[in-house]
């Protein structure tokens, strides 16, 4: 009879076991679906709830059937208590965020991931396999896993903090030869310390923690200093990159843990963010090396241009201008997102369609402050997907074009980056407004860019200013075209 209990006790733990496993492939599906979805604007909103489905089942089946050496999970009190606040937190926040400060919520929640890892890091350092200890000491695979999650998440915690107040404006870049040498030899210590813990032998683990500490401690400076010097328009790389670091420290707690799924979610964020930083690296036509050592623009000092005179337009006289065109170029940028003006630049572009006028949208990657933000805006205000046109074509066929229209854009039309080696952003590709017959930019004053430099495009002949909110701009050019 014993025997038999046992049995039925075996049976049901595998069954329970197998369930898991069914759910945590079920919820791995649902992840890759989800995330192929994003790719596009128009499923991107179902790709989210599909990955957030796959989530709550992957959660619930964990905290219902995972069992280790016949215990089931406990404090489940605490943790469904953990889980709501984390909710509606979360919630509120995400409900209350402007569409501008979208990137700065982005990367302060992969803040969040970062301080997670750290902290499983922490806390399984002193459980790390007693026979993995016996055989290899610290020299195991588990340790290892350890270091890297505690390193990596600590660096992605305070990193997305600075990249969080740089994004908003609060933090500035500091950038000096010293600060680069200070960094080298704290990437050093990091790596140093990691090798010594690891050559530790078979000590007890808890008999490490003030070091463990230490290397905490010396992490999380590093994640200030790494990010402190990378220049404004070279955020978009260390975002990216910071992101795949979170990613990579959930796959490591799925190593340590055993857990597929969150193996299988934390490749996916580490593979897409690893993936963007190459693809942000091509679009800032940097190498990832010269980003994150800052190495860039010769220190990136901010430089002052020989103001030349500026020329205004009216409205009226830029309906005109615009009816008569054949070929018409949109260049949005961040200027657009914060006016909420794409839906009357969608109403501008029908209007100018009725009179015969082509209209395009020239796509800068990094416009914006979130990769595909101009997408995401235009896809919201229903313009066809097809009038979007990546700013290497549309620089191909620019020559062509009777007027370009710049709404909000700065940086990503500068010429500088073609032009001046000591610039900043100096070799990164810009949509090329000069070589249109007429250049209008439609922005609220002189004010600068995310780079904070100075922009020659706003001084040159063939450029005329119409000042003010892109939306109340757009508003009166509209009312004007429909009267001619
Ligand atoms: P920016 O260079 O930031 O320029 C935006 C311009 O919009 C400003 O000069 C501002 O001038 C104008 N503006 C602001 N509010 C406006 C309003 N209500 N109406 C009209 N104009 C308004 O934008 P960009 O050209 O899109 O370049 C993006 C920059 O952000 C790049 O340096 C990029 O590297 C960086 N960045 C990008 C990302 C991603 S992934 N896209 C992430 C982080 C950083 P006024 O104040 O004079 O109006």
């Amino acid at each position: 009879m014993d025997k038999l209990i046992e049995f039925s006790k075996n049976v049901q733990f595998t069954l329970g076991d197998s369930v898991l496993e069914i759910i945590y492939l079920i919820a791995s599906v649902l992840f890759i679906a989800g995330l192929k979805m994003l790719s596009h604007p128009e499923s991107a909103k179902r790709g989210n709830t599909l990955a957030a489905i796959g989530m709550i089942i992957a959660i619930i089946g964990t905290l219902v059937l995972h069992e280790q050496n016949g215990k089931k999970i406990e404090n489940l009190g605490f943790i469904f208590g953990a889980i709501a606040l984390g909710l509606i937190v979360g919630w509120v926040i995400a409900r209350k965020v402007k569409m501008t400060k979208m990137p700065e919520l982005v990367s302060f929640f992969n803040g969040m991931g970062g301080a997670v890892a750290t902290i499983i890091a922490i806390l399984e350092f002193p459980n790390i396999n007693k026979e993995l200890l016996e055989v290899h000491g610290m020299l195991n695979f588990e340790a290892l896993v350890i270091f890297l999650s505690l390193v990596i998440g600590s660096v992605s915690f305070t990193g997305s903090l600075v990249a969080f107040g740089k994004l908003d404006g609060i933090v500035k870049d500091i950038r000096s030869v010293a600060l680069r040498y200070v960094n080298i030899i704290l990437l050093l210590s990091v790596l140093g310390f990691v090798a010594y813990l690891m050559t530790r032998g078979n000590v007890n683990p808890s008999d490490l923690m003030p070091m463990v500490y230490i290397l905490l401690g010396v992490s999380l400076i590093y994640g200030v200093l790494f990010v402190m010097p990378i220049g404004g328009a070279d955020m978009p790389v260390v975002i990216s990159l910071l992101n795949s670091f979170t990613g990579i420290t959930a796959a490591m707690g799925g190593f340590l843990y055993d857990n597929l799924v969150m193996l299988t979610g934390g490749i996916l964020v580490g593979s897409a963010g690893t993936i963007l930083t190459i693809l942000m690296c091509k679009a800032m036509n940097r190498s990832l090396f010269s980003v994150i050592v800052g190495a860039f623009g010769g220190g990136g000092e901010v430089i002052e241009s020989e103001h030349g005179s500026i020329r205004e337009i009216s409205e009226t006289d830029l309906a005109i201008l615009l009816s008569y065109s054949r070929k018409v170029v949109v260049i949005p940028g961040y200027g657009l997102a914060v006016a909420q003006a794409q839906f009357l630049a969608h109403e501008l572009d029908e209007l100018l369609n009725k009179k015969g006028v082509e209209v395009k949208y020239a796509i800068h990657p990094v416009a914006g402050r979130m990769p595909g933000h101009m997408n995401v805006l235009l896809a919201e205000a229903d313009v066809s997907y097809d009038k979007l046109v990546e700013s290497d074509k549309a620089n191909d066929d620019m020559d062509n074009v009777d007027v370009v229209v710049v709404v909000g854009a700065n940086d990503v039309v500068n010429p500088a980056a073609e032009e001046d080696p000591s610039s900043p952003i100096y070799g990164m590709p810009i949509v090329r407004a000069l070589k249109a017959k007429n250049v209008i930019v439609l922005k609220r004053g002189m004010g600068k860019g995310y780079a904070a430099i100075e922009n020659n495009l706003f001084y040159h002949e063939k450029t005329r200013m119409l000042f003010g909110n892109a939306k109340d701009t757009l508003q009166r050019v509209i009312k004007e075209v429909e009267n001619i």
